[in-house]
């Protein structure tokens, strides 16, 4: 089906257009051709399972949404909320509402983990207050003049979600919050995951954890060598003795 058929489609049917419309994402690092043809949709306020293999392109395909220049989308669509981000520089789609909080967290070294929220804050009163965020994350208004680097894995990942809502966004894209995390950080890190989920905002969860990931998403895609090979609720995978082995190890 052509993208403009999808979007004719879209306009006649009587349900609204998904909320976030990933079409046919085509992605290359220089020559090697990574993100092969991925389309799903999100709606809003769902969290999204993006689940798959070592290797399978759950991070390349989060990047590519949240338009970091590598890897280079070549082709494709990507909609939030009526608006084309396909065109767009990853601070555009910044802009737009999008948040990856990367793997490795980066967490700004030498700064607080105040400064390292208001530095995120960008322009209050429009992003998120202090006071939201440590309503949300007590552990980090308890540790907010402590150096950020300093603070255990699972703080830092805290943070590193805290800063991405400091804006104003409306889609949190998260790869592996829980590398590495030991299982009470990790019921943590779920229940403020649903409570944000609550709060409106729409989330893309990748994770290795995938029994974990499909306790708390709604639906599931699961990738693997750059392609689609499951779009569907996060009950139907569970179900699935075969799907879950085959690609999740599970
Ligand atoms: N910068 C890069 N240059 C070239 N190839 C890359 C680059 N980054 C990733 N790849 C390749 O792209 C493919 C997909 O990688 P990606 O990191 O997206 O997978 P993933 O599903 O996130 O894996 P993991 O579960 O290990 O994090 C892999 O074959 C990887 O080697
Ligand atoms: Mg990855």
């Amino acid at each position: 089906m052509s993208t403009d058929t999808l979007h004719k489609n879209a306009n006649h049917a009587q349900t609204a257009p998904a909320f976030l419309s990933v079409w046919d994402i085509h992605a290359y690092y220089g020559e090697s051709y990574i993100v092969q043809g991925v389309s799903f949709n999100v709606h809003e306020g769902e969290i999204l399972a993006l689940l798959g293999r070592n290797g399978a392109g759950k991070t390349s395909t989060l990047r590519a949404i949240a338009r970091v220049s590598d890897p280079e989308l070549k082709r494709g669509e990507i909609w939030l909320d009526h608006q084309p981000l396909h065109n767009m520089a990853s601070h555009q789609a910044s802009a737009a509402g999008l948040a990856l909080v990367p793997e490795d967290r980066r967490i700004i070294a030498g700064l607080t983990v105040e400064e390292n929220l208001k530095l995120a804050q960008i322009a209050p009163p429009i992003g998120w207050s202090l006071d939201r965020l440590y309503d949300l994350f007590p552990r980090l208004g308890e540790r907010k003049n402590q150096e950020g680097t300093t603070l255990s894995g699972g703080e830092q990942q805290m943070l590193a979600i805290a800063r991405a809502l400091a804006r104003d966004i409306k889609v949190l894209l998260l790869d592996e919050p829980y590398e590495g995390l030991a299982p009470v950080i990790v019921d943590e890190i779920e229940k403020t995951l649903a409570l944000i989920k609550a709060q409106g905002i729409t989330t893309i969860l990748v994770e290795q954890n995938a029994v974990r990931a499909l306790k708390l998403a709604d639906r599931a895609v699961i990738l693997d060598t750059g392609g689609i090979v499951f779009d569907g609720t996060a009950a139907e995978v569970l179900d699935n003795a075969e799907l879950r082995a085959e690609y999740l190890a599970i």
